[in-house]
């Protein structure tokens, strides 16, 4: 059902990996991961693939990459006890990943609410977090080894080798993201709470911005801060506040 792995991996993790199964080719392998969970998979699975045919993004997007030039995967949460805290798994991952590639690239990447993850402005990875019942997959997808030639329909994104100008190995990137994920997982479930962390890699907060909500017309205003619930504050121009849970941002001055 599997296929082996295509590089050698050293996991330092606990829980977080184990199993770790690999395909090369699959639609998406956040959907192949909730079939698996609704099989019995258990907490700490992850499933790598390297390449999808049908990945998907937030807000209904796609997400496609060439094969073999990102980090594909999804990890399996399987909380005892599910609680509103977990809504704020989407602001824990997105530290947890900005965290991995700072120290083992020395990358300082910033990150647009909720979770993207930015280089220079250019987004280079994404995340999608899925839940149903107590079973929550985490998706990633991080653009690695991406030629310019390959974004070319992308304009707004980035990768790895394109920020720093060589190519880079995979497997020891996966290992050291695995190994702060579960880092942050553990500290999560113990009462950490991520939006520190999450406001010192902010881009939006002070900035004016377009909001694009799920539904509606686009609408302008002031990012202000992330609230305790992971929510994020803006200030409508014209006055009010609202805590947006769902939609895109962009900066006004880019629009
Ligand atoms: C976004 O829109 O920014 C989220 C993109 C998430 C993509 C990853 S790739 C691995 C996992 N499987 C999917 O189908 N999507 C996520």
């Amino acid at each position: 059902m599997f296929d082996p792995l295509p590089f050698e991996l050293h996991l330092t993790t606990r829980w977080l990996g184990y199993p770790l199964h690999f395909l090369s080719e699959v639609d998406s392998t956040n959907r192949r991961l909730k079939e698996m969970a609704d099989r019995g998979a258990t907490t700490g699975t992850v499933l790598l693939a390297d390449h999808q045919h049908a990945g998907r993004g937030r807000q209904g997007r796609s997400w496609l990459t060439p094969p073999a030039s990102s980090l594909l995967f999804s990890l399996l949460l399987r909380p005892a006890r599910l609680t509103e805290r977990h809504a704020l798994l989407p602001l824990v991952t997105a530290v947890a990943v900005a965290q991995a590639l700072e120290s083992h690239l020395a990358l300082q990447p910033s990150i647009k609410w909720p979770n993207d993850l930015l280089f220079g402005g250019r987004k280079g990875a994404g995340i999608l977090i899925e839940s149903e019942g107590n079973s929550i997959v985490v998706g990633i997808g991080l653009n690695v080894n991406q030629e310019l030639g390959a974004l070319t329909e992308l304009p707004d994104a980035t990768s790895l080798r394109l920020v720093l100008g060589h190519s880079i190995e995979r497997s020891p990137l996966l290992a050291a993201l695995l190994q702060t994920l579960e880092a942050r997982y553990d500290e999560f479930e113990a009462g950490w709470e991520p939006h520190e962390a999450w406001r010192q890699r902010a881009v939006l907060l002070g900035k004016p911005v377009w909001v694009y909500p799920t539904e509606g017309e686009r609408w302008q205003g002031t990012a202000l801060d992330i609230a305790p619930d992971g929510s994020l504050l803006v200030e409508r121009d014209g006055g009010g506040q609202v805590a947006l849970h769902a939609g895109e941002m962009s900066l006004r001055e880019l629009a």
